[in-house]
């Protein structure tokens, strides 16, 4: 008999910046349970990338709570802690001696040009001179993250894909210069079409479903303000072209989450003819979301009534990614001679001390 072949380690993960939403659950979530099957998941709660822009001390100190929050939306959804490993990059140290031995492989100039860290910057509310030296190495950090859990496959949206292609230079750049330490990690981006926000804020424009937008249904959101803020949706009107319906807010909801196909082409057959109106979408996207939220709202609620079951798991998880972490750092430095720059300094010291007859 053979033996199976080994999973693909996958690593992705969210900065613990507030609760996820549905743009998290159809962009990135499904997939992530989807593929704990066949692949060795890994999940990063990056909180040191979240004090890249956010590192005053109130700012540190709801880092418990939107751990918690975010650690409790992955498990609501599906992740099983059985299966794959969620942890808190702040609690593994190795992981910043990693990133700076990283950083001395890429030029400050590689980095500036990455718009990601730009954009960052300009929500941060951050001018040129601002930008701390944490935000410019971001994709170094998190190409740490990668390297360091010998992460193969790296799920990510399109937003962080510039951020995978540095992790797969410093790989590259590392084994060419010291020998083959890291795999080569692989970017997986997705294919699913961003969601668009809902109009709590009627501000009548159609961006993407984000955190800081405060345009988004939250996983955690109840049954009724799911209902309410679907209705903030407009539809395209009367006389639209197919067009206009395609692109409307309102029908990506239906190509989302309708789940009978043959309903939402007749949805949108009867809207351009006049005979269904927004009110009837509405309901129909809501009653399928909330067979979808259901679920997980119930999971939620079970994992509620079990205190301190969230950071239990996340205390397993990170004792578990310590021990990869720091068998890969003493091969990247036994790789760049510092093991044994240092292991030389204790040997002469323990030959001297020998040789004196006392401890040194
Ligand atoms: N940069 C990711 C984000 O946008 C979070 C992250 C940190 C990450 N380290 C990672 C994602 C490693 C994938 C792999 O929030």
């Amino acid at each position: 008999m053979t033996a199976p072949a080994a999973k693909k380690r996958l690593l992705t993960g969210d900065r613990p910046t507030g609760p996820l939403h549905l743009g998290h659950l159809v962009g990135t979530l499904h997939n992530r349970v989807a593929m704990q099957d066949d692949h060795d998941c890994w999940l990063i709660v990056a909180d040191l990338h979240s004090l890249t822009t956010r590192s005053r001390r109130e700012q540190i100190g709801e880092l418990p709570e939107l751990v918690h929050e975010v650690v409790l939306d992955l498990l609501s959804v599906g992740i099983d802690p059985e299966r794959s490993t969620i942890y808190l990059q702040s609690g593994v140290p190795a992981v910043y001696d990693l990133a700076i031995l990283l950083q001395m492989l890429i030029p400050v100039n590689r980095l500036r040009l990455i718009p990601t860290i730009q954009d960052m910057a300009r929500n941060a509310g951050l001018n040129d001179d601002e930008v701390p030296l944490g935000l410019l190495g971001y994709p170094v950090l998190q190409a740490a993250d990668i390297l360091m859990a010998r992460a193969e496959v790296v799920p990510v949206g399109g937003d962080n894909e510039a951020h995978v292609a540095i992790a797969v230079e410093l790989a590259e750049h590392f084994n060419d210069l010291y020998g083959p330490v890291f795999p080569i990690p692989q970017a997986m981006v997705s294919s699913t079409p961003t969601l668009p926000g809902v109009d709590v804020i009627p501000d009548g424009s159609q961006r993407k479903m984000s955190k800081s937008a405060g345009n988004s249904i939250r996983l955690k959101d109840s049954a009724d303000e799911v209902a309410q803020k679907i209705r903030t949706l407009k539809g395209p009107g009367g006389d639209a072209t197919p067009e206009a319906v395609e692109s409307s807010p309102l029908f990506a909801f239906v190509d989302a989450f309708v789940g009978d196909k043959a309903l939402a082409s007749a949805l949108k057959y009867d809207y351009l003819r006049g005979k269904v109106r927004d009110e009837a979408v509405h309901e129909a996207v809501t009653a399928d979301l909330e067979a979808l939220l259901a679920p997980i709202r119930a999971r939620r609620a079970e994992l509620k009534a079990d205190p301190g079951r969230i950071e239990e798991i996340v205390v397993d998880g990170t004792i578990r990614a310590r021990e990869v972490a720091y068998q890969t750092l003493n091969k990247v430095r036994d790789a760049m001679g510092l093991e044994s720059l240092w292991n030389g300094l204790v040997e002469t010291t323990q030959r001297r001390a020998e040789a004196r007859k006392r401890p040194y």
